[in-house]
């Protein structure tokens, strides 16, 4: 079997650079999809190095824009061939009550976090499918789950992400692709970070773990849906929350 490759959007961020990290660890070639505003890609890439990780394909684009998707796809064929593994990871928050969310908050979200997996995806499953073994990851929330006040936006986004994942995942069952979504609560990256003090104290009180969780253990559970022996897992959404919520 030749080497698999594996796209991550938003990767270099808290997520996507410990998602970035398992999949390099596993072997597989890694590209790592960046916002082209994101102005410190050089600094990360040496991080990366630092610690190990040399290989990363880089390709900027919007995840908003179906165009960039198409290109960002392109660039990364050519570079390693196919994409055997996709992880819709990108992801913003523009949190409010809902009596003052403005339209903009609202489309902004919707767009990046939602309209994203039609514009990533559609690049990448049919031809998945030709070869007969693709693995979508979609990054979803707890809050897509549970609801949070303050997300009527966010909440919306990630659990259409899940509905998406769902519906999806019957359509592709017999071609070899399984299409998974995670469901990660709150996880000590700058997302989270940029929760006023008191408040994410508030949240942390909330979880029986009474932790955030880190990164790789997002990432781990990532490794494990791209890898051969999960492939009877599809439709499936894990749900990584310190206890905070159960289905
Ligand atoms: N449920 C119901 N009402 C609530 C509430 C809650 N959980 N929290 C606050 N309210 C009410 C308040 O009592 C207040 O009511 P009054 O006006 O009647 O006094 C009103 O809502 C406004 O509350 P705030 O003072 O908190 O409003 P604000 O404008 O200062 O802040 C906010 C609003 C930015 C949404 C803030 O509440 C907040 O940051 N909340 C946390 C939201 C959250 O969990 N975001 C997660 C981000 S990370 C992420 O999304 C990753 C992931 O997937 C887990
Ligand atoms: P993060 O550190 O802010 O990373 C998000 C990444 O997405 C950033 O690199 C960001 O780039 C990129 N991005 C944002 N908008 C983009 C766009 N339009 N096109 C391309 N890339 C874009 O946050 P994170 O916590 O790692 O979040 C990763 C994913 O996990 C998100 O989908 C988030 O909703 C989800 N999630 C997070 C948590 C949590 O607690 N942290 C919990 C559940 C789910 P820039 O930095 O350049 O904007």
């Amino acid at each position: 079997m030749s080497q698999r490759s594996a796209f991550v959007t938003g990767a270099m961020g808290g997520l996507g650079t410990a998602i970035c990290q398992a999949f390099a660890k596993d072997g597989y070639k890694v590209v790592a999809a960046y916002h082209p505003q994101f102005d410190n890609r050089d600094e990360w890439l040496k991080e990366m190095a630092a610690a190990g990780f040399k290989d990363f394909v880089c390709v900027a684009g919007d995840v908003a824009s179906l165009d960039d998707c198409k290109r960002m796809v392109a660039e990364a064929e050519a570079a390693v061939g196919t994409v055997d593994i996709l992880v819709n990871n990108a992801g913003i928050t523009r949190d409010r009550m809902f009596a003052k969310l403005e339209k903009d908050q609202w489309d902004a979200v919707i767009s990046t976090n939602l309209t994203s997996l039609f514009n990533m995806t559609k690049q990448v499953s049919a031809k998945m499918a030709e070869r007969g073994w693709g693995r979508i990851i979609n990054i979803s929330s707890v809050n897509g789950v549970k609801g949070q006040a303050g997300q009527t936006n966010y909440s919306a986004a990630k659990a259409g992400v899940i509905g998406f994942t769902k519906a999806l995942s019957q359509e592709l069952a017999t071609k070899g692709v399984t299409v998974n979504a995670i469901a990660p609560g709150y996880v000590a990256t700058k997302m989270v970070m940029a929760i006023r003090e008191d408040i994410l104290k508030g949240i942390v009180d909330t979880v029986p773990m009474k932790r955030l969780a880190k990164p790789e253990e997002i990432g781990a559970a990532c490794s494990y849906l791209a890898s051969e022996l999960a492939g009877y897992m599809t439709g499936a959404t894990l749900n990584i929350n310190g206890g905070l919520h159960f289905q």
